[in-house]
């Protein structure tokens, strides 16, 4: 294994889409910004130097970074923000991991802006289990807003109300030739006639699940949250943000221009940003732009039998080399969590809520609430007063998925609670969405591991009959789970990264409207088996 050392300035740069310009948080002066491309094993150092406005924190999402919390980066939880003119050295440990994830700021909504891939290549002296492509690629499909994001956050936390919705979605920085002044910086990737390319797909979109597709092209999947899968051949996907996707591309149709095109997924009714952006893939470069480019053939917007139809197929790549699968099956930590998108009473008559409420969102009825203090350092220090150990391990009460209903009953409680886990615990979750309000598919991410989908399903999960249909033979192992709307997920994985780790929806307005959890799994017997020492200079917390 390999070390490598990054710097990363956080600067603010303008950029110009959909005919304005407007001045925004970057890397290094890039969006996406630069991609981090390593061998499975190696360790790096990031020097992030915050030269912005605002205190940031960043985060390697899908890098199990085992015993080191300390690097993780979730704003509050296990770091306080690097402060403006100050530094802060992550130190980023690749173990298990093969393919592509991804880095993005975990503060507020600073990740808009501030993201990109990773790549992980296999370690040196081994191969992909596939032919090795001829080139490989990254596909970093994102959100636009003209506005600041991090105003159109604190306005609608400060009122309670929805979020604006984005402008554009992006293909590498680029929103593509179906938006206004946009086409002349259409991303283009240049392909040869005969030659098969690997495709890294990341989905960094703020609040949408999305399609993806090629014209004319067939999309083999080879790959899922840096890990491996059984291939699919398909001419879609759907990808939740925070999710990645690795696909073979073979150029394989008459040289020409093809788009390829990211359009959203949503089965909710509330105001959304349902616009497509496209890229192209071109033949040689010296190929002439026909007079009309061909179009995939995406779902619908509202097509959840698509999205699922896709989803259903991934399986892991199982008994591999590098992959055995290792389901754990001698469960002895059951949880049973319940994802909502509810409301909360009113502060005051500037509420701008759906009934004169504010909306919130909670796990198990606790709409979760930060402190000014990182949770792992009271944690580390055993500090009082900064979280309660009393996460509930089963919702309050019954939420039947089909109610629709909302009554001050349902109202939930603030608090800053952890789920307390041993070392070596084997953990069942089943994350059930409920309709307490908007019913929307909830992409729940964990950090600190990756687990297994061992099962997934409509309406509220039965303990008795839905577990006999478990896979727990070659489930996908991924950092990003889709919840379905008014159904559940069941997933495992084995408690061996000590440390306080969040959970949390990847869509950022339920994440800001408190559909988080913290687990904290303690030390084991051996000196392996603890967390690392904190590094010498963490960002102090004012
Ligand atoms: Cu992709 Cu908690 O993050
Ligand atoms: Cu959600």
């Amino acid at each position: 294994p390999h070390i490598r050392y990054y710097d990363f300035v956080l600067q603010e740069t303008n950029f110009t889409r959909l005919c304005s310009t407007k001045s925004m948080l970057t890397v290094n002066g890039s969006f996406p910004g630069p991609t981090l491309t390593v061998h499975k094993g190696d360790t790096i150092y990031v020097n992030v130097h915050n030269q912005g406005t605002y205190g940031v924190t960043l985060h390697w999402h899908g890098v199990k970074q085992p015993r080191n919390p300390w690097s993780d980066g979730p704003e509050n939880i296990t770091q306080c923000p690097i402060q403006p003119g100050k530094n802060f050295t992550y130190e980023v440990i690749f173990s298990t991991e093969e393919g592509t994830l991804w880095w993005h700021a975990h503060s507020d909504w600073t990740r808009a802006t501030v993201h990109g891939a990773i790549v992980i290549l296999p370690s040196i002296g081994t191969n992909f289990p596939f032919p090795t492509p001829y080139a490989q690629q990254t596909i970093v499909i994102a959100s636009w807003f003209k506005g600041s994001v991090e105003d159109i956050i604190s306005y609608a936390l400060a009122t309670g109300g929805e979020p604006n919705t984005s402008n554009a979605f992006t293909i590498n920085g680029q929103p593509g030739d179906l938006y206004p002044c946009s086409n002349g910086t259409t991303y283009h990737m240049l392909v040869e006639y005969g030659k098969t390319y690997l495709l890294r797909i990341i989905n960094a979109v703020m609040n949408r699940e999305q399609f993806f597709g090629i014209a004319s092209h067939t999309l083999t999947v080879v790959g899922q949250d840096g890990a491996y899968i059984k291939p699919i051949t398909t001419s879609y996907i759907m990808v939740a943000p925070g999710q990645t996707m690795d696909l073979l591309v073979k150029a394989n149709q008459p040289p020409s221009y093809y788009y390829m095109a990211s359009s959203p997924f949503s089965d909710t009714i509330v105001p959304f940003d349902n616009t497509t952006t496209t890229a192209i893939l071109q033949y040689n470069s010296n190929c002439t732009r026909p007079p009309s480019i061909p179009f995939p053939d995406l779902p619908g917007f509202t097509d959840a039998a698509a999205a699922r139809a896709f989803t259903s197929r991934i399986k892991s790549l199982g008994g591999g080399r590098n992959h055995p699968v290792n389901v754990p099956k001698n469960i002895n930590q059951r949880l049973y969590i319940t994802v909502s998108v509810n409301v909360l009473p009113c502060p005051d008559a500037s509420c701008a809520g759906p009934n004169g409420d504010r909306l919130s969102a909670s796990m198990n009825n606790i709409s979760f609430a930060t402190k000014p203090m990182s949770i792992l350092e009271a944690y580390y220090r055993n500090l009082s007063g900064v979280f309660d150990k009393d996460f509930p391990d089963n919702p309050p009460f019954y939420f039947n998925f089909a109610g629709n209903t909302t009554s001050v009953s349902d109202y939930t409680a603030i608090g800053t609670k952890v789920k307390m886990l041993n070392y070596d615990d084997e953990v069942e979750i089943v994350f059930q969405g409920t309709n307490l309000s908007a019913a929307e598919n909830h992409p729940m991410h964990i950090h600190g591991f990756s687990f297994y989908l061992v099962g997934t399903g409509k309406g509220n999960f039965n303990n008795v009959t839905d577990p006999k249909n478990y896979n727990l033979i070659d489930p996908p192992l991924i950092n990003t789970v889709g919840v379905p709307k008014n159904g559940w997920a069941a997933i495992r994985f084995l408690a061996d990264n000590p440390g306080v780790w969040f959970i949390h929806c990847h869509l950022d307005r339920h994440m800001s409207w408190g559909m988080d959890m913290v687990l904290i799994v303690r030390n084991g017997k051996t000196m392996a088996k603890r967390l690392l020492h904190p590094p010498a200079h963490m960002p102090p917390c004012s």
